[in-house]
């Protein structure tokens, strides 16, 4: 058989399976959407069958000896090469889980993840502590299933972000640690700005419509997506020209709708920009999920909360709601959105303390894995690493241990992605500004689609193509470097609190 017959299979056999892990993604998101309550049972049995399905195929031996070839042969382009290597590397880690330990893990996870409700509703670590021991033990069997070099952790790691070490990410969070600790403490010398207005009614109807509009600015193309509501604001696809984004609305705190919309429809721009003849391929995919984050970060970061996004859109925002900030100016806006502050949670936190409650959860993380940390004694090293790095007396196990979904999932490894993304973005924003002439002006104009572009083409089209170092050097000319996020963060806060 011809190389180009064979890669015509091997695109057939993927788009089969990414039209079953689609349709598992439909079912996944009206669960969150929409489904009634009596729906839970029978929709957790079908996406089991649907997910079984798309295992079996992608795992299927026929796929692996068409990869076999299409890796020795030397006819292909150097695209379809590189789709090739990326589904050999999915499809040899797939084949390393045992069966006994694909079941086992579903069970545990979804018993991990009732003790975790419960422990919620009894504000109790101690009813979720011996399930999350065994999810514990099990992921790290996961990381010797999976083979690693150095720390078990760069097993899991690898999962999520590929290609990250656990090694550098102490060196990065060394630097958060000694930057950022000290700076954050500066800030909190400061007089205080005020937020009250941020707390005062906004009408669901006019909020919603609102955010609409600023996913217009961005260039989200509704013809490829629609806005819902759900409990947790998340950004899912069916394929590059179906794009979903989800926000709530809360009618007394106005910055619940307007972050998760600007958030997940950064996330969504880029699944949107992936390209169509790639999809059901790795090429059609997101590289990693710290490239993922940096995209929703430098929307809802970098543009959203600078100071020039709001030239126009606060003028918008006030003949929407009149009364609510009749006594606001711009410049109270924008330092109101920005309020640094150290808090218990992390969905709450600002673009600043954020990184703390990341560098928490990788240290207990690593610890974990690395079995210098014992799962019964989390507690009381969580309350008192926030204590050392926020300066916060956790009151409560829901305020502390047990806020996070994440590890009650088993994602074990996800977390540093937030902090990556975050740093990425202000490395890629820095960038575009050098080579988009006029972009200040223009975001202050609110027109935002020349950045967009620069988005799609510098990161979103190429999917997989590049590994997320690679990415990042190509657009910035060096690695992902700290000290960008460090220079942003002190001309920035420098501003608000008069430092
Ligand atoms: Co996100």
């Amino acid at each position: 058989m011809s190389a180009k017959e064979l890669y015509q299979q091997y695109v057939t056999a993927m788009r089969k399976i990414a039209d079953i892990k689609y349709s598992i993604a439909l079912l996944g998101w009206d669960q969150e959407c929409y489904q009634p309550k009596k729906g839970a049972e029978f929709r957790a049995q079908q996406i089991g069958t649907l997910s079984g399905m798309a295992h079996d195929l992608f795992v299927d031996d026929k796929l692996g000896e068409i990869l076999s070839q299409l890796k020795s042969s030397n006819d292909l382009s150097e695209l379809q090469k590189r789709n090739v290597e990326e589904t050999f590397k999915d499809y040899t880690r797939e084949k390393k889980y045992p069966t006994s330990f694909v079941e086992k893990i579903a069970q545990v996870t979804s018993q991990t993840y009732q003790a975790w409700l419960k422990a919620r509703e009894q504000n109790d670590f101690k009813v979720y502590s011996p399930m999350l021991e065994t999810m514990i033990d099990m992921k790290r069997e996961e990381a010797e299933i999976l083979g690693y070099e150095n720390h078990p952790y760069n097993a899991l790691l690898d999962l999520y972000e590929p290609g990250a070490k656990t090694d550098e990410l102490d060196v990065l969070f060394k630097e958060v640690r000694s930057n950022l600790v000290d700076f954050v403490k500066e800030i909190a010398a400061k007089p205080q700005v005020r937020t009250d207005f941020l707390k005062r009614n906004y009408p669901y109807q006019p909020q919603w419509d609102f955010g609409i509009d600023m996913l217009k600015q961005m260039g989200y193309d509704f013809d490829a997506g629609r806005q819902d509501v759900s409990p947790h604001p998340f950004t899912t696809n069916f394929s590059m020209q179906d794009v979903r984004v989800t926000t709530r609305v809360n009618e007394n705190d106005f910055s619940t709708m307007l972050w998760s919309c600007i958030h997940e429809g950064g996330h969504a721009l880029y699944e949107q920009g992936l390209l169509v003849e790639n999809y059901g391929l790795p090429l059609g995919e997101a590289v990693s999920l710290g490239i993922h984050e940096s995209q929703s970060r430098l929307w809802e970061n970098l543009v959203g909360r600078g100071f020039g996004y709001w030239k126009g859109n606060f003028r918008n925002l006030k003949t929407v709601f009149p009364e609510q900030l009749k006594d606001v100016s711009d410049n109270e806006f924008y330092k109101g959105i920005n309020k640094v502050q150290p808090s218990f949670i992390r969905v709450e936190a600002d673009e600043l303390t954020y990184h703390f409650h990341i560098m928490v959860r990788f240290e207990i993380e690593k610890g974990l894995m690395d079995k210098s940390i014992q799962v019964k004694d989390l507690s009381e090293i969580w309350n008192a690493r926030y204590k050392e790095y926020l300066n916060v007396d956790v009151p409560s196990a829901n305020k502390g241990v047990l806020q996070d979904i994440h590890w009650s999932h088993g994602s074990i490894g996800y977390f540093p992605t937030y902090s990556l993304g975050s740093f990425y973005a202000v490395q890629f924003f820095n960038q575009a500004t050098k080579e988009i002439a006029g972009l200040n002006e223009q975001i202050e104009k609110g027109e935002l689609l020349q950045l967009r572009e620069w988005l799609r083409e510098k990161i979103h089209v190429h999917g997989r193509r590049f590994t997320a170092r690679e990415l990042c050097e190509r657009i910035t000319g060096e690695p992902l470097n700290f000290k960008y996020f460090m220079q942003y963060a002190r001309k920035k806060y420098e501003g608000i609190y008069g430092m």
